[in-house]
């Protein structure tokens, strides 16, 4: 069952834009809901609108700027040297759009997670909700996993699902999505920082010591777990 959290858990959280999960995140610590203490937003872009939330809520910020790193190595080791400085148990990954070397990913195994606009395995990549419209899907969703080396491919931990309505656009699907993802990270982040959700040394998901057969969904009455 969960442990009684008494110190918040240090998280940085990793962003490349708008920052809307960010402040999903950033609201639910402030409503008392997410025993979580933000040390770091970290940003690749510069300009991104995530960069000023955090500002706002007195969040230090830090760019390290892809465009100024030709590798990926080097943009990942400078990366990582950015997030070790906060010293964070949780890496959170929210809109972040750069691909990780599997040197970094294995470094924050089992710390680190990423919200995906879809339901995986399916639509992994760019451009999820067109291509979930050009399939004629009726459902969609959002994914929280955590990060493997696979893009997009690590194990999940919980999915919210959205029906796609007749004369949705992407943008009207997105926004459906977004409402989800905003409902759902900062519950995840919670289970984390409350012991209850791991990622086992088999690579499975486990949720109060039980492995994971399917990704978790919450009840839209209650907001438990199923
Ligand atoms: C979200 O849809 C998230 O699932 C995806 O990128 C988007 C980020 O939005 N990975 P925001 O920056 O949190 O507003």
């Amino acid at each position: 069952m969960a442990a009684a959290v008494n110190t918040p858990l240090p998280i940085v959280v990793l962003i490349s834009g708008r920052g809307s999960n960010l402040q999903s995140i950033i609201d639910a610590i402030a409503a008392g809901e997410l025993p979580v203490e933000i040390r770091a937003v970290i940003s690749n872009r510069p300009d991104a609108q995530g960069l000023q939330r955090a500002a706002r809520a007195s969040i230090a910020t830090r760019v390290v700027d892809h465009r100024q790193y030709p590798e990926r190595m080097a943009f990942d080791a400078a990366l990582q040297a950015a997030i070790d400085d906060y010293r964070p148990q949780l890496v959170v990954l929210a809109g972040f759009m750069r691909i990780l070397t599997p040197a970094l990913v294995q470094h924050y195994r089992g710390r680190m997670i990423n919200i995906h606009p879809s339901l995986l395995p399916e639509f992994p990549g760019l451009n999820t909700h067109q291509r979930v419209l050009d399939a004629g899907r009726k459902e969609t969703g959002a994914t929280i996993h955590f990060v493997t080396e696979e893009t997009d491919g690590g194990p999940a931990i919980l999915q919210a699902r959205v029906a796609v309505l007749t004369g949705d656009d992407a943008d009207s699907l997105a926004a459906r999505v977004l409402e989800q993802e905003h409902r759902v990270y900062p519950v995840v982040i919670r289970w984390y920082a409350e012991g209850r959700v791991q990622l086992d040394p088999q690579g499975q998901v486990r949720f109060d010591h039980d492995v994971l057969e399917r990704p978790l969904r919450l009840s839209s009455e209650s907001g438990a777990p199923c």
